[in-house]
């Protein structure tokens, strides 16, 4: 916060986020800038609480400290009850003693005693001045009862107001915190280590609006710890707090003052450079380029100001710089660990901790308070990047930082009534393959192979399942599943399946990117996702895979698929929950006709899971549902949604409906086109799940996690088409078990050197 100006000692009122911040200049206060540390600075607080009204308290310093709305609502109580003592006097003469002269012998020591009490030491160590007051009442409550009747009288109004002081004390919030406590101790303790308890601020560098909080940290039980673009990550458990603990602590948060200095300087001086509204879509691109340009701003202050840097030192602070002028802030560190799936920034901003989603250890709330400066600046730079108006008018904005494999969601008022809040989506930097997906028990291995086996007999396919429940990703994993000499039509309104990654390795893709159905914006030229359909039919024959099917392009679809004209795979997600959700949207809320929908062989459903109750979500495939042909009106009431496989939450496994399989349409139709027997389909699935399960096997085995990227199971698979094509072409006919066994000696003994010999 910008308090230029001020002088030490000096304090100010500012609002922000619609609250009080009163703030204090202690850059070069003789006294330590710590409520907790130093009684003057406990005691100015006090003093001038008294005079205003605030919400939260900052000592500005080399960083910040903020102290929360409750621990300043705790020394402003104080404050008043200094106050009222004050107005109230209470070391007057009537508060004293009984009048008279035998009586006045003792007012002097009490009057010093009260005035220590309630005003001076009220401010310094409220704690210290209770446990002082406490004292008192006991020598007066001992006094009494050895000198008799008469003292007692005479100290009766003195011992009133020792009381009347007591309550008040016992009335207040620190008091309250800390009775039991002392109740406990025998002597008056060294105070300081108590308000440690109660006033351990949060800190930031005054630069950066966000703050970090650093609070209780020793009731918590650590699960894991590893490192982000230099920045510490620590997850916690926390005992009574059902999710987890994201805490971060980035390198420039603990800077020595000297560097801090460099850094500070380095930001004066390079604001000036700070590009235009215009350039700063291509400021990604131009990173580097700023980064080096710091570091040469970074050495000249360095050197003026006698600080001596070594060259990574030089580095670092250049990337810092970097982060907080043309970067993302401290939003960058958690877009950069991967390990997150979801960043969540909720309304209104500055009230609640940032929220993650972590892959391992599920919803954790960060230590992270983000600001509403830095939201609005992220803002402008995020409709400078898009080239999207965000506005009243257009309050949604929803698209990719390709830069960082991330979809954001952005949403304000006055869709968002109490102001603008983010969702991040990180992708998965590499595609997800159905290998990873068994290895992290999303699926089976025969799961695999049934998807694998249907994509290749071009099957039409809906992903469907609630929100992050992984449709996107599986979708982006069946699409590896399409031979390589297909031609692949992807249509997306934001960009996440994995297309320049597929053409990397091999893949003839093409995409089409639509306007985005949620945003608003009269303005955008990207062209109707219906529109783009139309022009994806006429494209001809190809595989056809639309990222999400959301409205009206439905009808265009189902109508191209009952004709035929849809080319030879198509796939997509949908929303719902199950493949009866998934026909009522479609048909009921979409407005396809029920024959039109028939054109769809197969739902995949995935759903997060919480095994036993417990919290943590695990992302599972439920179910695999065949759409029969022979139903008219709802296809659940006349047996027309035919389940596969379903999920077992209790053995947490999917299984096949063996006695389902008798039913199938489906596989009675490959059987027409492609003329295997059920006996050869099924060899042909398991080899498919076999293959899976084999590589995953080799992967854990030699701890390879390389080996079931995309890059590598794609050419493994092709070895498989190209095995099966030989066998055609020598006997025939395919024997699947020889053909696995030459597969598998092929991936271990050929194909797996490649790695080990690294
Ligand atoms: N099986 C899985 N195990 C762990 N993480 C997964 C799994 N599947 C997907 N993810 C991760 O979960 C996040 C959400 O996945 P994805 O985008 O595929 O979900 P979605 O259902 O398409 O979500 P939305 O409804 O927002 O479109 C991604 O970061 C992805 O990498
Ligand atoms: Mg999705």
């Amino acid at each position: 916060m910008d308090i230029g100006g001020l002088k030490v000692g000096d304090h100010v009122v500012k609002e922000e986020g619609g609250r009080r911040h009163l703030i204090f200049a202690c850059k070069d206060c003789p006294y330590g800038a710590s409520i907790a540390d130093d009684l003057h600075c406990r005691y100015h607080i006090i003093s001038i609480l008294s005079e205003v009204e605030a919400d939260l308290i900052v000592l500005s310093e080399v960083y910040e400290r903020v102290y929360s709305k409750d621990q300043t609502a705790m020394l402003a109580e104080i404050a008043t009850m200094r106050q009222r003592l004050n107005v109230e006097s209470v070391w007057s003469y009537a508060h004293l003693g009984k009048a008279g002269k035998e009586c006045e012998q003792y007012f002097s020591e009490r009057h010093d005693t009260l005035v220590k009490i309630a005003h001076d030491l009220l401010a310094f160590d409220p704690v210290l001045a209770y446990l002082t007051l406490l004292k008192e009442i006991k020598i007066e409550e001992s006094k009494t009862q050895s000198q008799g009747k008469e003292y007692a009288d005479c100290s009766k109004p003195y011992f009133d107001t020792l009381n009347l002081l007591k309550q008040r004390f016992t009335e207040t919030t620190i008091i309250l915190k800390t009775k039991d406590f002392l109740s406990k101790l025998r002597e008056i303790p060294e105070t300081s280590q108590l308000y440690h308890g109660i006033f351990e601020a949060d800190v930031k560098p005054s630069f950066i609006g966000s703050r970090l909080m650093f609070k209780e940290m020793e009731t918590l039980e650590l699960l894991d710890e590893y490192t982000v673009k230099k920045a510490t990550v620590q997850i916690f458990s926390h005992p009574g707090k059902p999710e987890n603990l994201y805490f971060i602590n980035p390198p420039e948060y603990t800077l020595s003052p000297e560097k801090y200095f460099v850094l500070s300087k380095t930001r004066e001086i390079v604001a000036g450079y700070r590009p235009g509204k215009t350039s700063l879509s291509t400021v990604a691109k131009s990173r580097r380029y700023f980064e080096r340009l710091y570091e040469s701003t970074i050495k000249d202050v360095a050197k003026q100001n006698n600080i001596k840097l070594e060259s990574d030192e030089i580095i670092e602070l250049a990337a810092i710089v970097a982060r907080y002028t043309v970067g993302y802030g401290i939003l960058e560190i958690l877009l950069s660990d991967r390990r997150l799936t979801d960043i969540y920034l909720d309304s209104p901003i500055g009230q609640k901790p940032l929220y993650v989603v972590h892959s391992e250890f599920g919803q954790c709330q960060t230590n992270i308070l983000y600001t509403e400066g830095e939201s609005n600046s992220l803002i402008s730079k995020l409709r400078a990047m898009s080239g999207r108006p965000f506005d009243e008018a257009h309050p949604v904005l929803d698209f990719d930082l390709p830069d960082l494999d991330t979809r954001i969601a952005v949403i304000g008022p006055p869709l968002s009534p109490d102001g603008t809040a983010f969702a991040f989506r990180l992708h998965k930097v590499t595609p997800w393959t159905l290998t990873q997906f068994v290895d992290v028990n999303f699926l089976t291995p025969l799961a695999a192979g049934l998807l694998s086996f249907f994509i290749d007999m071009q099957a039409t396919m809906l992903i469907t399942g609630s929100r992050g429940s992984g449709k996107t990703s599986l979708l982006g994993a069946c699409l590896l599943e399409i031979p390589q000499n297909a031609r692949i039509i992807v249509q997306e309104d934001t960009l996440e399946l994995p297309v320049p990654y597929m053409k990397k390795v091999g893949f003839n893709v093409q995409r089409l990117k639509t306007r985005s159905p949620i945003s608003v914006s009269k303005t955008e030229t990207e062209v109707a996702p219906e529109e783009a359909l139309r022009t994806a039919l006429r494209l001809g024959d190809s595989a056809l895979v639309l990222g999400e099917i959301r409205s009206v392009e439905a009808k265009v679809l189902y109508e191209a698929m009952r004709v035929g004209a849809a080319g030879n795979i198509v796939i997509g997600t949908i929303h719902g929950d199950s493949a009866y959700s998934v026909w009522d949207r479609v048909v009921n809320d979409l407005g396809v006709q029920n024959t039109s929908f028939k054109a769809t062989d197969i739902v995949v459903v995935a759903r997060p899971i919480r095994f036993a109750g417990s919290l943590r979500r695990h992302k599972r495939v439920v179910q695999i549902t065949e759409v029969k042909k022979h139903w008219s009106e709802d296809p659940e009431r006349e047996g027309g949604l035919l389940d596969l496989m379903l999920f077992d939450a209790k053995k947490d496994e999917l299984e096949l409906i063996e006695d389902n399989l008798k039913e199938s349409e489906l596989f009675k139709k490959i059987s027409k086109t492609s003329g295997l027997s059920m006996k050869q389909m099924w060899a042909d699935i398991r080899m498919r799940a076999e293959a899976t399960a084999f590589l995953v096997s080799l992967k854990n085995k030699h701890n390879l996690p390389k080996l079931l990227e995309a890059e590598n199971t794609t050419v493994c698979k092709n070895k498989l088409i190209l095995l099966k094509e030989q066998q055609l072409r020598e006997s025939g006919k395919i024997d699947y078990e020889e053909m696995l066994g030459k597969w598998k000696y092929w991936v271990k003994n050929t194909f797996l050197q490649r790695f080990v010999d690294k």
